[in-house]
């Protein structure tokens, strides 16, 4: 495993695994497999692991807090706030970073993580109600505090990273990234890079479709790519087809389509630190071979013009193309 310091401070393994979809957005899965594959990650190496309060809600957190009971030495856990949850529903009904919301969430992550300090505690959205300095301010509070170790946001625009990271270091900045969805290459990359904040790539296999083994028949009841428009049945056909040249690219580099475009992630900038959503153990053993693909600058050139974006049919969230995440559910 490789090692690398994201944002300067924390030590993580160069692959992270998100954990999301043992609990939640992907249909169910058995606990005991999670927790099995979960442990197999720690003895490859992988100690960077990504969950949030809103996924479940809850469980998600709950399960990695079982799992790693006796494991605390070995793991670098990163979780999220930013969102309202209906007590008696448990459904996403709003945003809220609000200084005391902040703090109540953070003292109910602690306990369902069952750990001492939060080492990565990032804003999942930012609230357009709450200036983002009171926010930031209040995670400020917990790094003071000793409950939280450093700092992130998602999906953050440039200036209100930048107004974040004058209020209090930003270690991490987690936005999707994969080859279908490359907003971050213009300007929000550099801009990390030039802040010392680690770029974290969510679905950085576009949730699976950049494995090529992903079919529409996979889409369970509760599955959240059901109302994705990417997925949908009037779009995947035609974008399943735009896999054909990656397909070509990964057997002339003796690889899997899904470490092909890891590594081109990765080789893309040093600053990238990809969290892959695996529950199985096989998945997971794959994607880490992704560390031994070496990619030149020709090879990314062809792995980023094997799928022209203006191809793509569908937006990545559901509410149209600025659409930050899916009305429908808590993702
Ligand atoms: N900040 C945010 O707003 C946000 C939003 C979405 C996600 N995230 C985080 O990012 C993490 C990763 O994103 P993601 O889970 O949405 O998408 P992803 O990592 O792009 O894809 C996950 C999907 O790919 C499948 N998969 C993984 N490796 C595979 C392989 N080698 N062969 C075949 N299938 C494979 C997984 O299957 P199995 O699970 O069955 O192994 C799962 O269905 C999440 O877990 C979550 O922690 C954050």
């Amino acid at each position: 495993m490789k090692y690398q310091k994201l944002g300067n401070k924390l030590n993580v393994s160069k692959i992270g695994i998100g954990c999301m979809g043992m609990s939640f957005a992907y249909g169910e899965y058995p606990e005991a497999e999670s927790i099995k594959t979960l442990h197999h990650a720690i003895e490859l190496g992988v100690n960077f692991f990504d969950t949030a309060e809103c996924y479940g809600p809850y469980r998600n957190e709950i399960l990695l807090g079982k799992a790693f009971k006796h494991k605390r030495d070995k793991v670098i856990i990163a979780t999220k706030f930013g969102f309202a949850i209906d007590p008696s529903t448990e459904k996403v009904i709003g945003f809220n970073s609000n200084p005391e919301h902040v703090k109540a969430v953070a003292e109910a992550s602690l306990k369902r993580l069952g750990v001492e300090v939060i080492d990565l505690f990032y804003q999942h959205r930012v609230d357009p109600e709450v200036p983002i300095e009171e926010t930031v301010g209040a995670m400020a509070q917990l790094v003071k505090e000793g409950k939280v170790r450093a700092l992130g946001l998602s999906e953050a625009e440039p200036d209100e990273i930048k107004r974040a990271h004058a209020t209090h270091p930003i270690t991490a900045l987690q936005s999707e990234y994969s080859l279908w969805t490359r907003s971050v290459e213009h300007e929000i990359l550099p801009l990390c890079k030039e802040l010392g904040i680690g770029f974290v790539p969510y679905s950085p296999l576009g949730r699976g479709f950049f494995t090529g083994k992903f079919t529409r028949e996979m889409i369970s009841k509760n599955d959240f790519r059901s109302v994705l428009p990417r997925f949908s049945e009037d779009n995947f056909d035609s974008n399943q087809k735009l896999l054909k040249n990656l397909n070509e690219i990964a057997k002339e580099k003796q690889c899997t389509m899904a470490q092909l475009v890891l590594a081109w992630l990765m080789h893309q900038d040093e600053n990238i630190f990809p969290i892959v959503g695996v529950r199985r153990m096989q998945h997971l053993e794959e994607n880490l071979n992704s560390l031994n693909v070496k990619l030149d600058e020709n090879d990314q050139k062809r792995i980023s013009e094997a799928l022209p974006l203006d191809q793509v049919k569908g937006d990545r969230y559901s509410g149209g193309p600025k659409a930050k995440q899916a009305i429908v559910t808590s993702n």
